[in-house]
């Protein structure tokens, strides 16, 4: 099968397609035949070895496909050959044929394309977790999202509106905003061309947000701070703006809390809450409540490129692999 291969830690540029065996599934798993992959932001960090896992080279990058299923391991009961699923990888998905377990494998749901669901899984499920178990965001509240036109960002203002919140949206252009505020966003901020803080506070009279949603961190991140009211939540869910430091005073005085999400946390140590919100947004998608947004695809052979855009700080929404 065809694959992209990462043979040594590096950038996108030194990724390279080749022939590869194919996978075979083991108890408890099944081999797709890959229809599309997303580009995660995660996939940059996992190449360059800076990720929370060092996979063995070669190894193909790819955290999430959608396909066919080609054949079960031993012991898988909810799916046979023929199936059509998307699913949560460790890595691989930038390659003709990839392993899931059954457990992080979902039916797709009627009338999603392959492209979409390639890009449903990290996105969703990552922000699904973090709002609802990790936030524990109630309807009413108001929810800032950071990033929120890009992968995980977009998913958050979705979600935020399905759970009943206001939700404030901040992006760094017009452009970004609008496709945030074409997903249900009530208010935008330009954090690049005004105070985030300032701007958090006058939408809010003075009280800031009850949860903040956070991808980006960096310098940011002190503004995102200073925009929860008190007893505020500050959801962490990614560093591309940088890895920031958290002074603790700030969260005692008024009452905040800091709270770290991590979609492996779900996978590893809470699969019921995990399956319960892929349930929910299934559910969701089903009653037209969440409008998946593919922006851009590219071919297996430009995966650098495809990277690339995330790196570049140029993708909204989902960049899609299209792999057969
Ligand atoms: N905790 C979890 O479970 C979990 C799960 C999935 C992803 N993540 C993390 O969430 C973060 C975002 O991932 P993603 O796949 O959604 O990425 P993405 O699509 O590239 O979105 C990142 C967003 O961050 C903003 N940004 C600010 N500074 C940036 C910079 N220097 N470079 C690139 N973007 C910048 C961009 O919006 P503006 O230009 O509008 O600022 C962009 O839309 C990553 O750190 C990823 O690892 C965490």
């Amino acid at each position: 099968m065809r694959a992209v291969i990462c043979r040594a830690w590096g950038g996108p540029e030194s990724l390279t397609l080749e022939d590869a065996p194919a996978p075979t599934p083991g108890p408890g798993e099944v081999l797709i035949g890959v229809k599309a992959a997303a580009v995660n932001y995660a996939d940059t960090i996992l190449i360059e070895g800076r990720y929370q896992t060092r996979p063995a080279f070669p190894f193909a990058p790819g955290l999430e496909a959608a396909g066919v299923v080609l054949e079960c391991g031993a012991e898988v009961r909810r799916f046979r050959p023929g199936d059509r699923v998307m699913a949560l990888l460790d890595h691989g998905g930038f390659a003709e044929q990839a392993t899931a377990r059954e457990a992080e494998t979902f039916a797709i749901p009627a009338g999603m394309d392959f492209e979409t669901a390639g890009g449903f899984a990290i996105a969703y499920l990552s922000s699904h977790v973090a709002i609802r178990w990790q936030a524990k965001l109630e309807p009413g509240e108001t929810m800032l999202v950071l990033g929120s036109s890009g992968g995980v960002g977009l998913t958050a203002v979705e979600i935020g509106k399905a759970l009943g919140a206001t939700v404030i949206a901040g992006a760094s252009s017009a452009e970004k905003l609008a496709i945030a505020e074409s997903r249900g966003a009530d208010r935008l901020v330009n954090y690049v061309a005004e105070s985030l803080k300032e701007r958090v506070m006058a939408l809010t009279e003075g009280r800031g947000v009850e949860v903040c949603y956070d991808p980006v961190g960096g310098e940011l991140f002190d503004a995102a701070l200073s925009s929860l009211g008190w007893g505020g939540r500050i959801l962490l869910i990614g560093f591309v703006g940088g890895i920031q430091q958290i002074p603790a005073n700030r969260l005692l005085v008024k009452h905040r809390a800091a709270l770290g999400s991590s979609l492996r946390y779900f996978r590893q140590r809470a699969p019921d809450k995990l399956s319960r919100s892929a349930d929910e947004l299934i559910a969701w998608y089903g009653a037209g409540k969440l409008r998946p947004l593919v922006s851009k695809r590219f071919p297996l052979s430009a995966v650098p490129a495809a990277m690339a855009e995330l790196l570049q700080r140029r993708a909204t929404g989902r960049v899609i692999i299209v792999v057969a």
